[in-house]
C-alpha cells in the first residue's frame, strides 16, 4: 500500500498522492452552479489528502464563460452520440440527445457492449 502514497507529476501537476476521486455527482449544486456545501464537500476531501479530486456534474455554460474550469466532462451523452462535439461545433447548438436514462448501463452488460439503446429503437422504429 505505500505505494498510494508515493507523489506523481501529471503533464505539469504534482499530485501528493496516486489517490482520485472520482466523479460523483452529490446532488448539492444550486441552479445548477457550485455552491458552498459543494465547497466544503471538496475542501473536506482534500484535508482528508487525497491527490486528485474529479467534481461531479454542474451546468458548464457559465464556468466556462469565466474559465473556472478548463475541461468539460461527458459521458452517455457521446454514447448517444459520438459525433456530438462535432455538430456544437458546427453550429447546431441543440441539445444533446441522451435523455440519462440509464439503460446503456445495460447495454455495457450485453455481447454487443455499450450502446444507446434508446437511439438503437429509434432506428429500429425507423427501419420499420
Ligand atoms: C455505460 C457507462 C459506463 C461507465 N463506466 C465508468 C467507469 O468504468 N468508470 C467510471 O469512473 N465511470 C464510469 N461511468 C460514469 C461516467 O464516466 C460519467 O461519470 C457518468 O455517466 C456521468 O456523466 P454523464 O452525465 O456525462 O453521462 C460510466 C457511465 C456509463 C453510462
Ligand atoms: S441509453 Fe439512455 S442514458 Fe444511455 S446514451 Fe442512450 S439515451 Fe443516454
Amino acid at each position: 500500500m505505500a505505494e498510494l502514497f508515493e507523489g506523481i507529476k501529471i503533464n505539469g501537476m504534482t499530485l501528493k498522492n496516486r489517490s482520485v476521486r472520482s466523479a460523483t455527482w452529490a446532488g448539492m449544486a444550486e441552479d445548477g452552479r457550485c455552491s458552498m456545501r459543494l465547497i466544503e464537500l471538496i475542501a473536506d476531501l482534500a484535508q482528508g489528502e487525497v491527490g486528485l479530486i474529479i467534481t461531479g456534474f454542474a451546468y458548464v455554460n457559465h464556468i466556462l464563460k469565466t474559465r473556472a474550469a478548463d475541461l468539460v466532462s461527458m459521458s452517455r451523452p457521446l454514447i448517444r452520440e459520438p459525433g456530438l462535439v462535432r455538430r456544437w461545433k458546427e453550429g447546431d447548438r441543440k441539445k444533446a440527445k441522451c435523455i440519462s436514462c440509464n439503460q446503456c448501463f445495460q447495454a455495457a452488460r450485453s455481447p454487443d457492449g455499450v450502446y444507446c439503446v434508446v437511439e438503437r429503437s429509434v432506428k429500429v422504429k425507423k427501419k420499420g
